[in-house]
């Protein structure tokens, strides 16, 4: 019999759709993508960060982007018995399996930052931003900027597969839809990762005739976006200028490139993921209270207007 089992007796456990244990000191499992992107690398010092804080064990698997290691961690978790996941997917197909055996083992997984196509009585809650939204945000901004001007875009997609690459996309087409001066000529993925962005902009820009036929770069994060800055000033280009450059995250080092007139726009998203999670967590294991099923973060433009400088010193200490 679970402790949570013992302390709500047999008819609260039935009604409710999972069952933990309602230790003071908590024991969970994160298992994450990866590092990525800075603003994975945050993500990861944060949950740290804030499982000390509160005196959760964290048992931490890194999965080097691939979905059987974040399975298999998962399995290792369910063996040991932790109290709850955390589970950062990186695609969002294929968890079934593994979610209905966390279900039967009566441990609450909470899903950061990216979905799964999974029923959603597998998990217990979801923490992430609207990711549709946020390419609808970048996309605005596009539109904005450019007016009636023609605008060729090239976009840089995140990991083949993940809900953000997906739904970014989805929002940024929904926005420029109706404006028939701009259009995406091409797009490609670039992992999430500065290096690929990097090269996936060289081939762009080669592909364009060195890049004078393009207006706009649409980058799924922000250190695609970087990666793919250095490569526009390589062709000759000034980014930011020649070819403007929108993107989402909102990490320090697009700031930076912002402060120099070398990125248009980000859009941010928060990298402390686990407040909220281990706050729906603690509250479901000590007396069962269920969470909402979606607990949303929010999405804000930053722009040149918004001085970047100064919005670099106030990010840069802070888990990036
Ligand atoms: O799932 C969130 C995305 O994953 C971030 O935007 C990106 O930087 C990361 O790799």
């Amino acid at each position: 019999m679970s402790k949570l089992h013992a302390l709500l007796g047999a008819t609260a456990l039935a009604a409710a759709s999972f069952a933990g244990s309602a230790a003071i000191s908590q024991t969970i499992g994160f298992s994450q993508i990866g590092s990525e992107s800075g603003w994975r690398a945050a993500e990861t010092t944060l949950t740290h960060q804030e499982a000390e804080a509160r005196g959760i064990e964290l048992k931490f698997a890194d999965a080097q982007q691939k979905q059987e290691n974040q399975i298999k961690a998962l399995r290792s978790f369910i063996a040991q018995g932790v109290d709850a996941i955390l589970l950062a997917p990186v695609v969002a197909t294929g968890w079934d399996s593994v979610l209905e055996e966390a279900k039967e083992a009566e441990i609450p997984v909470v899903l950061l930052d990216r979905m799964v196509d999974s029923s959603d009585d597998l998990y217990l809650t979801a923490v992430g931003s609207d990711l549709v939204h946020e390419g609808e945000v970048a996309g605005e901004w596009l539109v904005g900027a450019v007016g009636d001007e023609q605008c060729n875009v090239v976009e840089l997609q995140g990991t083949t597969g993940s809900s953000p690459a997906i739904d970014r996309k989805t929002g940024f087409e929904n926005a420029i839809s109706g404006h028939d001066n701009i259009s995406i000529i091409r797009s490609q993925t670039g992992d999430f990762t500065r290096t690929k962005g990097k090269e996936v902009m060289e081939s762009f820009l080669k592909a364009e005739g060195g890049g004078e036929n393009i207006c706009a770069l649409y980058a799924h994060n922000d250190d695609m976006a970087v990666g793919a800055i250095q490569a526009i000033k390589e062709a000759g280009l000034q980014p930011g200028e020649d070819i403007l450059v929108v993107s989402i995250d909102a990490v320090p080092d697009i700031f930076q490139a912002m402060a120099a007139g070398e990125a248009n726009a980000t859009v941010e998203l928060t990298p402390n993921m686990a407040g909220p999670a281990f706050d729906a967590l603690d509250a479901y294991l000590k007396d069962g209270t269920m969470p909402e099923k979606f607990i949303q973060t929010e999405s804000k433009l930053y722009t040149q207007d918004d001085d970047p400088q100064a919005v670099y010193e106030q990010k840069k200490d802070l888990g990036y």
